[in-house]
């Protein structure tokens, strides 16, 4: 543990006023829950919107809904996402198939939906990985040409568009996430949109059947938010990170998670959500520019234009080895960098799932996985904070930081690609 400036590797900053208005909740709930859902309806375009208790809760609901109608039950994920995402397909009964990951763009490699989409497949997650923005009227034209439904994984991308269009509003559902590390926070929360009436009716019935949260659930909750406010200032933040039992920012693959309606307090806690929503998006994609403009001479930018704003809840780089990904991160663990490798492994090396997916493949995924790496990008990262970043990803581009054993000839042989996915 050292006691220095230390940033979170993602931060969602929540005022005061943020945690007496989850109190307001509590003593106005059917006015809270109402205003929330217009205003969701209203921003997405859409006409049905329900708030439940994460963003895994919402996919797990939607699958159930989906299968519902359908019938089918594999549900195409990427090979490269967060494990929540895998644990709520199994939640839902149902199964996983994989389809590897665009490294250039985190789009779906479109030439491996085609081999992984047939008559079986309920639908394909459209995720917009670190907010980046998916061609989903691409992945939705292949789909409906199948019979299958595109879900839209909002959970990274609150607040991003891509066309004029809102991410969020151009598959045939789509969720979102308020989780800690998201663009806004609630602690945990998560929404379901529509436009389809007959999604949203068998929505409606999955919805209905749904227990509500209970006051000590409400309550612990808004108590973890405030603490955690206080604990994610850069100021302070050495000592949680300092704290490895309390397994910051680890994705896990785990099933039992609760599924229940959002309850006031945490709509409460989101009153001010177009507010928070502006200034984050602001700082994230302000900040990703800046580094993306100083980095420029280091790493190879892959350009794709017309295609959206990205809100860049973190800005990920992929770095050319393992090896150099990790001298980054130990790097960064001892400046205090808030840089982070994301998801440990794909889909495809969760211990737990082994067995079922032992023979879909996903190399790009994995390879993703070995060297990415993501720089904080939110409203807390300073401008100084901004050049050590540059300076670290720079000087272990140059070599710096390498274990012994790998020299840059060895990184040259194994990896040839330094380029950042997809600047607009
Ligand atoms: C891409 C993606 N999908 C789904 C989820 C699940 O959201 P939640 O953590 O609210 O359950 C997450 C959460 O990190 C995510 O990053």
């Amino acid at each position: 543990m050292k006691l220095q400036r230390t940033l979170p590797p993602s931060a969602a900053p929540i005022e005061w006023r943020d945690l007496i208005q989850g109190l307001v909740g509590l003593a106005r709930p059917q006015v809270t829950m109402d205003r929330l859902q217009a205003e969701f309806r209203s921003y997405f375009g859409v006409k049905h919107v329900w708030f439940v208790s994460s963003g895994k809760a919402a996919l797990s609901l939607i699958l159930q809904a989906l299968h519902s109608l359908s019938g089918r039950s594999q549900v195409v994920i990427p090979g490269y996402t967060c494990f929540s995402v895998p644990s709520a397909v199994v939640r839902a009964g149902l199964s996983v198939r994989l389809c590897d990951v665009d490294p250039l763009t985190f789009d779906p490699d479109f030439p491996h939906l085609e081999t992984v989409a047939d008559s079986d497949v309920l639908c394909v997650l459209a995720t917009h990985l670190l907010g980046i923005g998916v061609d989903v009227p691409r992945v939705a034209e292949f789909c409906h040409a199948r019979g299958i439904f595109v879900v839209e994984d909002v959970a990274q991308a609150f607040g991003g568009d891509r066309n004029g269009k809102v991410l969020g509003s151009l598959g045939d559902v789509s969720f979102l996430s308020f989780g800690r590390g998201k663009n806004i926070t609630c602690g945990s929360g998560g929404a379901i949109l529509t436009n389809d009436d007959r999604i949203g009716e068998a929505l409606a019935q999955e919805y209905a059947q749904l227990p509500d949260e209970s006051l000590l659930g409400m309550l612990t909750n808004w108590l973890e938010v405030a603490a955690t406010q206080f604990l994610i200032n850069p100021s302070r933040y050495w000592f949680p990170a300092g704290l490895p039992f309390l397994k910051l920012g680890e994705t896990k693959f785990y099933t039992d998670f609760p599924i229940t309606r959002m309850d006031p307090v945490r709509a409460g806690l989101l009153r001010r959500w177009k507010k928070r929503l502006t200034s984050s998006r602001i700082s994230r994609v302000t900040h990703a520019e800046q580094l993306l403009r100083s980095l420029v001479s280091t790493v190879r930018l892959v350009k794709a234009s017309g295609r959206g704003e990205s809100v860049y809840l973190r800005l990920p780089v992929l770095m050319r080895s393992k090896q150099e990904k990790d001298a980054l991160c130990r790097r960064s663990a001892d400046e205090g960098l808030g840089v982070s490798s994301l998801y440990p492994s794909s889909v495809e090396q969760i211990a737990m799932l082994s067995e079922t997916l032992s023979s879909q493949h996903v190399p790009q995924s994995t390879m993703i996985a070995e060297r990415l790496v993501t720089l904080p990008t939110h409203e807390l990262v300073s401008d100084d904070d901004l050049l050590r970043l540059c300076a670290a990803v720079e000087s272990v581009q140059r070599g710096q930081g390498l274990n012994r054993k790998s020299s840059p000839e060895q990184l040259d042989k194994q990896g040839h690609m330094q380029e950042l996915p997809r600047v607009r």
